[in-house]
C-alpha cells in the first residue's frame, strides 16, 4: 500500500519510516512531485494537520496523512504550541527557537512541558485523526546531538536524558509522534 506523509522533514520520515509495517510504502512530498510549501495557517495542532492532508489529497489524488507538531510550556501558558516552528521568527530556526524558549524561562522553577503530535490520515475518502502527547521537562542547557527541533533541550518523563540523548528507536517508543503513529498503524492494521 502506497501511503503520501505530507512531509519534507527528513527526521520525521526516517522516524516514521522506522515505525511502519514493510507492506506500507512511504512516499515524501519530494517523491511526488509536490515542492511547493504548505500553508500552515490554523489556529491549532490539529487544524494545520488537517490543512497539510488535505492539500495532499486534493491537489495530487493521494492517500496521505499529515502531522503537525507543538510545544506545550507550562509556565508560558501553553507557548509556543502551534506556533512551535515560527516561535522565534519566520526562518523556523530550531537554534534560535530553543534560545529564546531557554531566556523565556530563565529563573523559573516550573520547567513542565509536553509534546503534542496531531495525525491527519485521508484514506479512499474519510478522514481520521490520531493524537499522541508526551509528558516531559524542559531543561536548563542543550544535551546531545541526535534528532531535530526542540529535542536537545526536552527530557519526556521520568528520564534524565533529552530526546536528543536517546536512539532513534527508543525515541519512536516514547515520544509524542511515535505515539501518534502506533494509532495509525493499528488503525491501518485492521
Ligand atoms: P512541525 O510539526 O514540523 O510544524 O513542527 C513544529 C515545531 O516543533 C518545529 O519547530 C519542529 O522542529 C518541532 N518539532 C516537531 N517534532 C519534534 C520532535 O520530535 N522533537 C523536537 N522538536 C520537534
Amino acid at each position: 500500500m502506497k501511503l503520501v506523509f505530507a512531509s519534507n522533514n527528513k527526521n520525521k520520515i526516517i522516524e516514521i519510516k522506522h515505525q511502519l509495517p514493510p507492506e506500507i510504502e512511504l512516499l515524501s512530498l519530494e517523491d511526488i512531485g509536490c515542492f511547493e510549501e504548505i500553508p500552515e495557517t490554523a489556529e491549532t495542532i490539529e487544524g494545520n494537520a488537517i490543512l497539510k492532508a488535505d492539500y495532499v489529497t486534493k491537489n495530487y489524488g493521494y492517500n496521505c496523512f499529515a502531522d503537525d507538531t507543538g510545544l506545550e510550556v507550562e509556565a508560558l501558558n501553553g507557548a509556543p504550541g502551534v506556533y512551535s516552528a515560527r516561535y522565534a521568527g519566520e526562518a523556523k530556526d530550531a537554534n534560535a527557537n530553543i534560545n529564546k524558549l531557554l531566556h523565556e524561562l530563565e529563573g523559573k522553577d516550573n520547567r513542565n512541558a509536553r509534546f503534542k503530535t496531531v495525525i491527519t490520515l485521508n484514506l479512499d475518502g474519510s478522514q481520521h485523526l490520531f493524537t499522541g502527547i508526551v509528558e516531559g521537562k524542559i531543561t536548563n542547557y542543550r544535551a546531545g546531538d541526535k534528532g531535530f527541533g526542540y529535542d536537545p533541550v526536552f527530557c519526556p518523563g521520568g528520564k534524565t536524558l533529552t530526546f536528543a540523548q536517546i536512539p532513534l528507536e527508543e525515541k519512536a517508543l516514547l515520544s509524542h509522534r511515535g505515539r501518534a503513529v502506533a494509532q495509525l498503524i493499528q488503525f491501518l492494521k485492521k
